[in-house]
């Protein structure tokens, strides 16, 4: 299973001829690597409405005829603009043949637009099951007691959790998780894409790995860890 960053809150997996992106804001991201024409994947998963995170997702599933899996707001959203959708909410899982989602809570917004917002349901972040393995992608989120049980009901693999501040959880916060979640390795994301939201990872890394043992990969962007 290859895991690879994609600049700011996107991820690119792979598990032999699998792929999904997630949150695929690409062609105004000042980290990306890629542009969002030259992706090739058959699944999109988006978090949130906002637009680094819904991104290019409709033209990304547009060029793949692939199918973009968020809650029922923001796949309404994508529908009725010609992208193949999958809609599912909080709580709820799907088996999609080669991996399973499973919709988490995530404590933030979900709007587009600006005159006049439109709101976009709930936000949520993933566990997604795939090759014998579970990542929990956070999504964008504050800090929250039932990570605790996200991680008991489900032995996590990779947590992909937001360090940047100001919109999601700082680094302090994200050690928090990190003790509550236990899992094996964590990226932290969502960081440095603007001065708003700059964070040292390595420092991070270092408070993580000190309390808990917990190994941290630090990808920049168009780095790949292979789970
Ligand atoms: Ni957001
Ligand atoms: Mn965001």
């Amino acid at each position: 299973m290859i895991v690879k960053f994609l600049g700011h809150a996107c991820f690119f997996l792979q598990n032999g001829g699998t792929s999904l992106i997630i949150d695929p804001f690409l062609d105004d991201n000042p980290q990306a690597v890629i542009r969002a024409g030259e992706i090739k994947t058959d699944w999109i998963l988006v978090t949130h409405g906002h637009s680094d995170h819904l991104g290019d997702a409709i033209q990304i599933a547009k060029q793949n005829d692939a199918i973009i899996i968020t809650v029922t707001e923001v796949a309404r959203y994508c529908g009725v603009r010609g992208a193949r959708t999958h809609a599912m909410y909080i709580g709820g899982k799907h088996n999609f043949g080669e991996f399973t989602v499973k919709m988490t809570v995530a404590l933030h917004g979900s709007s587009i637009g600006t005159n006049p917002v439109e709101y976009l349901g709930q936000p949520c972040g993933f566990l997604i099951f795939i090759g014998g393995k579970t990542i929990y992608y956070a999504g964008d989120t504050g800090l929250f007691g039932d990570m605790e049980l996200i991680g008991r009901l489900h032995p996590i693999d990779l947590a992909i959790l937001p360090i940047g501040d100001n919109y999601t959880m700082g680094p302090e916060d994200a050690l928090e998780a990190v003790k509550m979640l236990k899992p094996r390795y964590v990226i932290p994301t969502h960081y440095n894409t603007w001065d708003i939201i700059t964070q040292d990872p390595d420092k991070f890394k270092s408070a993580v790995e000190d309390e808990t043992g917990i190994q941290v990969a630090v990808l920049n962007p168009g780095d790949t860890f292979e789970l």
